[in-house]
């Protein structure tokens, strides 16, 4: 230790003779934290220099390639030299100061690290010089990802900090300097995480110029309107120039500014101009700031990989600019972090204004609406959300099996490699669509490869719990029916997984070339089934994919956290069953619903409620904007991040599709084909409340040279009077209303781009009668253009980049190099408002959570055929949202609300949970609560207190209010709590 100690004063002291020309200042830091900030002088204007990187986990270049450095040619960025560079050029100077953000590539570097440099970077966390911020593993996007996956992604990076650093390794603050608009309930977790504060770079420039004038460019953000304040409280800043420097003090090798040139006797002197324009500038900064502390971020997207330029020139700007205080200058400039800008915030008693909706859509111009990534990319932000849903079973499973889940009959499984692979995903530019198409492959290359390692934990997992060692297939193209062992075999077994706390049913359609099954549950109960011919629009999808004739289709159950087993055996080769009928029907019903058209164009044309006798009038069709390829009034083009159409009126695909229709005791469709590349399924199964839109477009057709932005649009009937609503992050739910902004007075410029909202898993429209709601399978651009109507951006394919850095359009070129065609669903439920939610908060879950199905060869020799993992089904409002090994014997589980405050008569309640009795097969023998990023221990949270011009004064917190029991646990409505339990196998 102490022979280190002196070779880093010796370092020291070297450095500074030979560069600052001022005695090195040696002093003991007094702690990591907010223990370590500098100090400030309180009758000065202080200037914080918070020097950064922006390292994206992706974009231009893969996440490796952006560790090692490799493919400089796309763009010079080379992580791994700025993490070596800023560690050795912090060990020069205590005063110097850096953060570092994204831990999945910190933990790329700290694994290649020797003791020696490991040390001192600890000790460089320890004293506060080396800070982490935000600390996930990656900076998420916040228009397209899913809560779920976002608190998996932070609870990664922020245990990798905890393990390796401890409390010194926790980040104070959160850090999303560069997401493309910011989602209110990301605010909500960071504010449940633990964070004290969120500084963000991006806004809609009409909002920034406001706040600056108003100086509400800092604010309290009220993120939750079901959450007793201050639960959901959290302290938001916008900084002042993005993420970058002020202009003209960019010091990074890659910048062309002036570097301080501080020797009279040289050429180009430049000390006093450069003095006097950062004070000036630093005075007009502070303007539109509320306190005597403003913030610069000195750094951008990769930079300090050469930390020296950086340094050199700061310390001797704040050497210059501090030695003016002696000549009566009121500016004091100082290396800081965020944490401790925000504590000077703090410290400073201001009362300030109160956000209560979301940063979205964001505009960086009139023409430049940053809402086409909310769709960009399709493929890949379903690909992410089935990858969501499997990692939950395969976490869950791995709990429920064991040891032997890891280590089994199938060799070694682990959810690890699912896990970092989704936390990658997770990234600004990875399931937002913003990426180079390589990098997009990468993403999800992973993802298949974590799968793979998922599968075969579940496999050992399925095999341990049902007794059968019989090997299992995952057949992942059931969605455009591909399965060879369905397809091929007389006999084979079905196994439905159900991640989701209660029971759930599924309708299922499994590929197969007989035309008689016999399908019998677990218990032999014979099932309802019917085989009907594979669609023409799913064999031109699949191409040389698979050779099914049929789908066979039936119904399955699955218990809570648990699997159900159905034996399916082919009775009969022929004959075929009969195909669809041609036209469409004047209406399809079940029990629940009918289902009108317009038998003239085979279009939709109505939907009611048969148990609320509710009717409405519903068309539906699909559209295409015309891509803009700038005009006049702007250059500004359609790309991967922006959308903007050359019309606000759309182009029909066909308003009269060539209709087909199918009817049996399972299920009915009705097959609309538009056009060669959009067709469509309305689909009524017997035994369901919604309807189904099962849509496919593709490959888009730009040989005429247009990009083609394509739309399904309902238009009904409910008066909407320019309202409508959208989820935030899959969470609560947020007024949208056409050409209206609630916190400023918009100037509307794009009437369609400008509207356009990010949807996650659902939205809808309402008025006093009847609610439509839109539940879809992955995010999605949404807008309310026209009174009664909610348009859905499915597919996109451009020709033109749009400036924002990727130079590339947005043109994927699917598996046959001819473009990507992508299917997906929409459900429908209409409903009175008051009973909407206790439809479309469970079957919002059940298609994000929904069952993994496996299949075996042959007849079961399973010894258990039906399992849960639960004593018993949870209240239908209770979600367990995690529930995955943390060490040998502890495991993580996340317990949640699902309904918001007052949205549902029956399940806007306080409910309790038994935690002891919870698991059927696990015995928990100790708990303790955790913060939501599951990095602190529940009774060592304390945030920092903010007043906020609320009329609202914050009560005292109802979850203070105590459970029943320790092992009674209390959830309050939208509360999720994280417990850390120590279990036994019983
Ligand atoms: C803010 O309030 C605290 C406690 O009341 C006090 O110690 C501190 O001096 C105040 N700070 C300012 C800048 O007024
Ligand atoms: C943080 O890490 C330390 C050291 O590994 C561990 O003892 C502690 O339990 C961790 N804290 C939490 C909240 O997990
Ligand atoms: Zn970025």
């Amino acid at each position: 230790m102490a022979a280190r100690e002196l070779l880093l004063l010796c370092v020291l002291v070297l450095q500074c003779v030979g560069v600052c020309g001022r005695p090195p200042r040696v002093r003991d830091p007094p702690g990591c934290g907010y223990q370590s900030c500098p100090a400030t002088k309180p009758s000065m204007l202080n200037v914080h220099l918070v020097p950064h990187t922006h390292d994206d986990v992706g974009w231009l270049k893969t996440v490796d390639q952006y560790y090692y450095g490799g493919w400089n040619d796309i763009q010079h960025a080379g992580v791994q030299y700025i993490l070596d560079s800023v560690v050795s050029e912090l060990q020069k100077d205590p005063a110097r100061r850096f953060i570092y953000v994204e831990t999945a590539f910190f933990y790329r570097w700290w694994r290649r690290q020797d003791e020696r440099t490991r040390s001192v970077v600890t000790q460089l966390v320890e004293q506060g010089r080396l800070e982490f911020v935000n600390g996930g593993w990656c900076m998420s996007d916040e228009a397209s990802t899913h809560y779920s996956a976002v608190i998996d992604q932070m609870t990664l990076g922020l245990r990798f900090l905890n393990q390796t650093f401890g409390e010194c390794g926790r980040p104070r603050v959160a850090w999303h300097i560069d997401p493309f608009g910011h989602a209110r309930e990301h605010a909500s977790m960071f504010a449940q995480m633990g964070y004290d504060g969120l500084f963000f770079g991006r806004l809609d420039y009409q909002d920034k110029t406001r706040r600056m004038k108003m100086k509400e460019m800092e604010m309290v953000w009220r993120a939750s309107e079901s959450l007793q304040p201050p639960t959901a409280d959290l302290f938001t800043g916008v900084l002042p120039n993005g993420y970058n420097p002020p202009q003209g003090f960019c010091w990074d090798q890659s910048c062309s500014d002036a570097p301080v040139q501080d020797d009279p006797d040289l050429e180009d002197y430049n000390v006093d101009d450069l003095v006097d324009t950062f004070i000036k500038i630093s005075y007009t900064q502070a303007e539109t700031y509320k306190t005597n502390h403003i913030i610069m971020t000195m750094g951008s997207d990769f930079q300090y990989e050469n930390a020296v330029p950086w340094y050199k020139n700061m310390d001797k700007l704040i050497h210059h600019v501090n030695a003016k205080q002696a000549t009566g200058s009121k500016v004091n400039v100082l290396y800081s972090t965020p944490s401790c800008y925000l504590q000077e915030l703090n410290l400073a008693n201001a009362t300030w204004p109160l956000k209560t909706d979301d940063f979205f859509p964001y505009a960086d111009d009139a023409h430049d609406f940053w809402t086409g990534y909310f769709t960009s990319r399709p493929a890949l932000k379903r690909y992410e959300r089935l990858s969501n849903s499997f990692l939950q079973t395969c976490n869950q499973l791995e709990v429920l099996g064991g040891p032997r889940s890891t280590h089994g009959p199938f060799g070694e499984g682990n959810s690890d490699t699912l896990k970092r692979a989704m936390a990658v995903a997770q990234h600004h530019d990875a399931v937002s669509g913003t990426e180079k198409q390589h990098v997009a492959n990468d993403y999800a290359k992973r993802l298949a490869i974590g799968s793979a390692h998922c599968q075969v934990l579940v496999s050992n997992s399925l095999a341990f719990l049902s007794g059968s060692e019989r090997p299992r297939v995952f057949c992942e193209n059931l969605n455009i029916s591909v399965c060879p062992l369905t397809e091929g075999s007389r006999q084979f077994v079905l196994n439905v997984y159900n991640p989701l706390a209660r029971p759930v049913s599924w309708s299922v359609h499994l590929p197969v070339n007989g035309t008689v099954y016999n399908v019998s549950d677990w218990d032999g109960t014979p099932v309802d089934n019917q085989v009907i011919p594979v669609s023409k629009a799913t064999r031109d999808l699949r191409r040389d994919r698979g050779y099914a004739q049929f789908e066979l289709v039936f119904r399955v159950q699955a218990p809570p956290v648990g699997f159900n087993t159905y034996t399916i055996t082919r009775v009969q080769d022929s004959p075929a069953p009969a195909p669809p009928k041609p036209g469409a029907p004047p209406f399809i019903q079940n029990k629940y619903l009918r289902v009108t058209f317009d038998t003239q164009t085979g279009l939709l044309s109505g939907l009611s409620n048969l148990e609320t006798k509710q009717s409405i009038k519903l068309t539906q069709n699909f559209y295409w904007y015309n891509a803009s390829v700038g005009n006049s009034e702007s250059l500004q083009t359609s790309g991967a991040y922006i959308f903007r159409p050359n019309s606000s009126t759309p182009n029909t695909i066909s308003s009269k599709p060539e209709v087909t229709t199918l009817q049996n005791s399972v299920v009915q469709e009705v097959r609309q084909q538009f056009s060669p590349w959009v067709s469509q399924v309305v689909r009524l199964y017997t035994e369901s409340k919604h309807l189904e839109l099962e849509w496919t477009v593709g490959p888009v057709p730009v040989d005429d040279g247009v990009g083609k932005e394509v739309i399904t649009r309902l238009d009904s009937s409910i008066e909407t009077d320019g309202y409508f609503y959208t989820d935030s992050n899959g969470r609560e739910i947020l007024q949208r209303r056409k050409d209206y902004r609630p916190t400023w007075n918009l100037d509307q410029t794009e009437p369609i781009a400008g509207n356009y909202y990010p949807l996650n898993t659902r939205a809808f429209i309402k008025d006093e009668q009847s609610q439509l709601t839109v539940v879809t399978d992955r995010s999605q651009g949404v807008s309310s253009i026209y009174n009664g109507s909610l348009e859905i951006m499915v597919h996109r394919r451009l020709l033109r980049d749009d400036y924002r850095g990727v130079a590339e359009p947005l043109s994927e070129p699917g598996d046959y190099y001819d473009g990507l065609c992508v299917r997906g669903r929409l459900l429908l439920a209409l409903t009175p408002p008051s009973a909407a939610a206790d439809a479309h908060r469970p079957l919002g879950q059940e298609m994000v959570f929904q069952p993994t199905l496996s299949f075996q060869q042959g007849a079961t020799n399973s010894t258990t055929q039906q399992f849960s993992g639960l004593s018993s089904a949870l209240p239908p409002a209770v979600h367990v949202l995690t529930l995955s090994q943390w060490d040998q014997d502890s495991v993580l589980l996340r317990l949640e609300h699902q309904f918001e405050r007052s949205e549902s008569h029956a399940q806007s309640q306080t409910v309790t949970v038994s935690l002891q009795k919870m698991f059927s097969t696990l015995e928990v023998v100790g708990v303790s609560e955790m913060s939501l990023g599951a990095n602190q221990w529940k009774e060592d949270i304390k945030r920092m207190e903010w007043k906020s011009n609320s009329s609202e004064t914050p009560a005292p917190l109802r979850e203070r209010e105590g459970d029943p029991a320790p092992w009674e646990v209390t959830l309050h409505p939208m509360q999720i709590r994280t417990f850390l339990l120590r279990v036994r196998r019983k």
